[in-house]
């Protein structure tokens, strides 16, 4: 019997939503080439599309917003957000980045160059995207257990550390300005990795002289499986988890949208003074001066106290309960999803969802756009639309091991019967499934397709 925990708030303002009917569905996602970035959020009933930047704030960041300090320089805002960023990441440099791309950006301005290559468990497609836009090479070295979506690993997020090494070795450290991780790993499935990991591959970049850097977005819901499925870390805060992971790496990324719990912002936090100094003059370029890099003030505040409140144990364990209630609910009607269910999503597997359609013509894609045809629910593809690239040498297209589709559940949002509606809506699909085709690309641009892409049925 799946379990859906009460939700450790109630809810003080309302946004209406409505489901269109199903021509009025079918036209619009008919104009939108078949891209469901290119439909407008009136014509989504349930929108999973991504975590990201969509969860409700709390009555206590809405009164932060009022203490926003708007002063171009030295803002008070920027103080407090500096004092919990140390607090909780305790890195010696920050830059307040307006959201985690931006992050990504600078970092990969400042250290990637042409041919040089970036290993990770799974790099996310703005990081991906970030390395490739300055020559780079990202490198996926995931351990084969996240290969099968079957497989129910704790931390399907971990870096196979024998894989690092050999590749480290075999492609000179020289060639690899840093190592990353993503915590959780988001393209993987958004499955966690261990603490054991991080400091295996901490240890074996430093072996070889290479900074470590963490894409953090959802570092609090990753020290919350910690907690929950690693020995020793039962007693231990998520705080304490966090910074015990932080202090394992020369520095990170944030997307505030995530953890931090706010609609827009991020940051960079490293320990070299030198590539602070250079990540400074990168973000007065590019973001802001350096005490507000590309937010408000008000922003800024925001995240303070979302940073405190993605740590709170009470929210963290109603979140995963939450995922993994969906979860259950498709399981239980023999809907092939990514197991077990990560922090912030459920991922629908696309290949055993629709075995009659190869990579090449986007399964993932497909059906995207059946559940939104069928229900108004808006998810997102993770697969070949997204990930799919042409090898630099051969040419020969190489395809991601995994083609998902991604549920993403906003923080705070949605309730029981939003997600009992989706699960209704995707068993419909799955009932009817081998009448769904594939689709064709009839525009793609080159970096980050899947947000400007076209498509037709086949
Ligand atoms: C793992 C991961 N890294 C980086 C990013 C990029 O963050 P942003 O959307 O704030 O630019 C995302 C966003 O979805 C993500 O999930």
């Amino acid at each position: 019997m799946t379990y859906y925990p009460p939700e450790p708030f109630r809810i003080k303002m309302v946004e209406p939503i409505q489901l269109i009917d199903r021509a009025a569905r079918q036209a619009a996602i008919t104009r939108a080439g078949l891209n469901l970035f290119g439909l407008q959020a009136e014509e989504v009933f349930i929108d999973l599309m991504t975590d990201s930047g969509t969860g409700a704030m709390s009555q206590d960041q809405w009164g932060a917003i009022m203490r926003g300090d708007e002063s171009y320089a030295g803002a008070r805002s920027f103080e407090r957000l500096s004092t919990a960023v140390k607090q909780i990441f305790g890195f010696n440099n920050f830059v307040p980045t307006h959201q985690g791309r931006a992050a990504e950006n600078i970092l990969s301005a400042l250290l990637v160059k042409e041919g040089k290559y970036v290993p990770s468990n799974t790099h996310f497609d703005t990081t991906d995207a970030n390395i490739r836009a300055r020559g780079g090479r990202p490198t996926n070295l995931v351990i084969e257990e996240a290969k099968d979506p079957t497989n129910r690993h704790p931390f399907k997020g971990n870096i196979d550390i024998q894989k690092l090494r050999d590749f480290i070795v075999k492609t000179g450290p020289k060639n690899i300005p840093l190592g990353m991780i993503t915590i959780t790993n988001n393209a993987g499935g958004g499955q966690p990795v261990s603490m054991e990991n991080i400091r295996a591959v901490s240890q074996t970049y430093h072996d070889f002289g290479i900074p470590f850097f963490i894409d953090a977005c959802r570092y609090a819901e990753n020290a919350y499986f910690i907690k929950l499925r690693e020995s020793g870390y039962r007693n231990k805060t998520t705080l304490e988890i966090a910074q015990e992971v932080f202090s394992l790496a020369d520095g990170a990324t944030m997307s505030a949208k995530k953890d931090a719990i706010v609609n827009i912002g991020g940051f960079l936090v490293m320990n070299d003074e030198v590539l602070y100094q250079r990540a400074c003059n990168e973000l007065i370029l590019r973001e802001g001066f350096p005490t507000y890099g590309g937010l408000a003030g008000r922003d800024l505040d925001a995240i303070a106290v979302g940073l405190w409140e993605g740590l709170d144990e009470s929210y963290l364990a109603y979140r995963l309960n939450q995922i993994s209630y969906l979860a259950g609910r498709l399981l239980e009607n023999g809907i092939p999803i990514i197991e077990p269910p990560g922090g912030h999503a459920v991922y629908l597997d696309a290949l055993r969802f629709l075995p009659h359609i190869p990579q090449a013509e986007f399964p993932g894609q497909a059906l995207a756009v059946e559940l939104f045809l069928e229900g108004g629910v808006r998810t997102c593809e993770i697969g070949s639309v997204m990930f799919a690239h042409p090898d630099p040498k051969s040419g020969e297209m190489i395809y991601p091991d995994l083609e998902l589709v991604r549920l993403a559940i906003p923080r705070r949002v949605y309730t029981q019967s939003h997600l009992d509606y989706v699960a209704e809506t995707i068993i419909k699909v799955f009932n009817r499934r081998e009448s769904i085709r594939g689709q064709k690309f009839t525009y793609a641009p080159e970096l980050l397709k899947h947000f400007t892409a076209r498509f037709q049925s086949l």
